[in-house]
């Protein structure tokens, strides 16, 4: 067996910004792997000092599209604990968004004044609480599509080659998201920045809402809400009470569009396991309140009826307890 190829550290990198990642799950790892790809000084931010030292690499498996020609790399970055006090000056924020204010209120005293926060989630209702923690900070929402799963400690496996789409939050980075996107994108991850990312954050939340509580209550793959008729049902009626809160709420266009959209990602991730669904499976707690919890909490506020919606927020929640307990 050969050994893994080692990626080299351009001679530029003492003079690219240093990019903190937080969260070393698949998603956090495979940005460093990009970051670093492109010159950058990546630190990894870990709860606790790291026990092997501070040196450290992690091992990537690429997709061809990344055009890294190597199977297997091992890419080099410094581990860093959370509790540090260097200046953090570009943060890249990849952990569950459950995690993502208690992990950013330990290290809201090293964001620099003016610093990058960009803010790599699945649901809404948590950039607003991140924009006041850090009020000093310019925060960017990020979307993507990558898929990624981590095969050990630091070892990540790029599966599904796909795009992040970056905007400023609103009222929060008046420079828009074009300048950074030079940076993120530098990488071998590709990178495009948006006007108005709401829209976008919208269209993502209402086809996780329709996906992943299912799958997750039900062990099914993405697929299997299509191809099974009794959960057909189910996903279609969710689609339509989803259509009609995006209506309700001054959405029409992703209101008309909904049903269409989750069923196409649905099938374009038919094996896929719902990152709910691995969340349950796994004992962890879900993103469920920042995705159906969120829908809920505004249809609630508009007076909006959510019946199907609040019946899978309770039972996702009561699973939750159930492998806690
Ligand atoms: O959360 C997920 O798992 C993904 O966003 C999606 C699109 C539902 C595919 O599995």
């Amino acid at each position: 067996m050969r050994d893994n190829a080692r990626m080299q550290e351009t001679p530029t990198s003492a003079t690219r910004t240093a990019w903190h990642v937080l969260g070393a799950g698949a998603m956090g790892c495979l940005w460093a792997c990009s970051l670093a790809s492109a010159g950058n000084a990546v630190r990894l931010l870990l709860r606790e000092p790291p026990a092997c030292g501070s040196d450290a690499s992690i091992t990537l498996i690429p997709h061809p599209a990344d055009g890294l020609r190597e199977e297997t790399l091992l890419v080099p970055v410094w581990l860093e604990a959370a509790r540090d006090n260097a200046p953090i000056a570009r943060l890249l924020a990849c952990t569950k968004a459950p995690d993502l204010l208690p992990a950013l209120e330990h290290i809201a005293p090293r964001i620099a004044d003016g610093a990058a926060v960009v803010l790599l989630q699945n649901g809404m209702g948590f950039h607003a609480a991140v924009a006041s923690l850090l009020p000093r900070a310019r925060i960017f929402c990020a979307l993507s599509t990558e898929g990624a799963y981590r095969e050990g400690s630091l070892h990540v496996r790029h599966a599904g080659s796909g795009e992040t789409l970056l905007g400023a939050f609103p009222g929060s980075a008046e420079i828009g998201a074009t300048e950074l996107v030079g940076e993120l994108g530098r990488g071998f991850l590709p990178v495009r920045a948006v006007e108005d990312i709401i829209p976008a954050l919208w269209a993502k939340l209402a086809v996780n809402c329709a996906i992943n509580p299912l799958t997750a209550l039900h062990g099914c793959s993405n697929g299997e809400l299509l191809d099974r008729p009794t959960l057909r049902g189910e996903f279609d009626a969710l689609c339509a009470e989803i259509a009609a809160v995006l209506a309700g709420l001054g959405h029409p266009g992703l209101a008309a569009t909904v049903a269409a959209d989750a069923t196409r990602v649905a099938r374009a991730t038919a094996a896929n396991r719902s990152s709910m669904r691995q969340d349950l499976e796994a004992g962890r707690r879900s993103e469920i309140g920042f995705i159906t919890g969120f829908l809920c909490q505004q249809a609630q506020a508009a007076g909006l009826p959510c019946p199907l919606n609040e019946a899978l927020l309770t039972a996702v929640r009561q699973r939750e307890q159930a492998k806690q307990a």
